[in-house]
């Protein structure tokens, strides 16, 4: 009776040690250098901005995304932009803290912008401080609703 070992066959191919620590290798290298390429490529070459297009604004949601009573941080040109959906309308401001530049948030609870680090407090409508350090208001940002869509910027 013929055995049916792996090694026996001949139609089968066996990968050598050295040929599987090529492989190892090769692959390692290739993971290093692309591990080493990708965050240069990253930092060189800025996102593409899938809002383009638009004359200087910036598409950085729809009402549906934000409703009313709720507000978002977004990303416009690199920087955190505070985007609040109000019954007085849609505000933006920098969502920059104006005391040592941590990033605000929006308390739907509070109905206020909330620094975390120091706890400043900051109007929704208008962007002034209403407590804690902050020395001076958040600044305000061009927005306007077209549809349901919110845009950054002037037109
Ligand atoms: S950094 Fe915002 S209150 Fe201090």
């Amino acid at each position: 009776m013929e055995s049916t070992t792996s090694a026996t066959r001949p139609d089968k191919k066996l990968v050598s040690r050295r040929g599987f620590s090529r492989f190892l290798l090769g692959f390692s290298f290739i993971s290093t250098v692309a591990g080493a390429i990708i965050p240069i490529l990253g930092y060189l070459l800025p996102p593409p901005s899938a809002n383009a297009g638009n004359g200087g604004r910036v598409l950085v949601g729809t009402t549906k995304d934000i409703p009313i009573g709720q507000g978002k941080v977004v990303p416009v040109a690199g920087k955190p932009v505070m985007v609040i959906n109000s019954n007085d309308g849609v505000h933006a401001f920098s969502a920059i803290c104006t005391h040592l530049g941590c990033i605000c948030m929006y308390d739907p609870v509070r109905k206020m912008i909330i620094c975390p680090c120091h706890d400043g407090q900051f109007n929704p409508v208008t962007g002034v401080v209403v407590s804690g350090p902050p020395p001076k208001p958040l600044a305000s940002i061009a927005v306007s609703v077209d549809g349901d869509n919110i845009f950054i910027g002037e037109a």
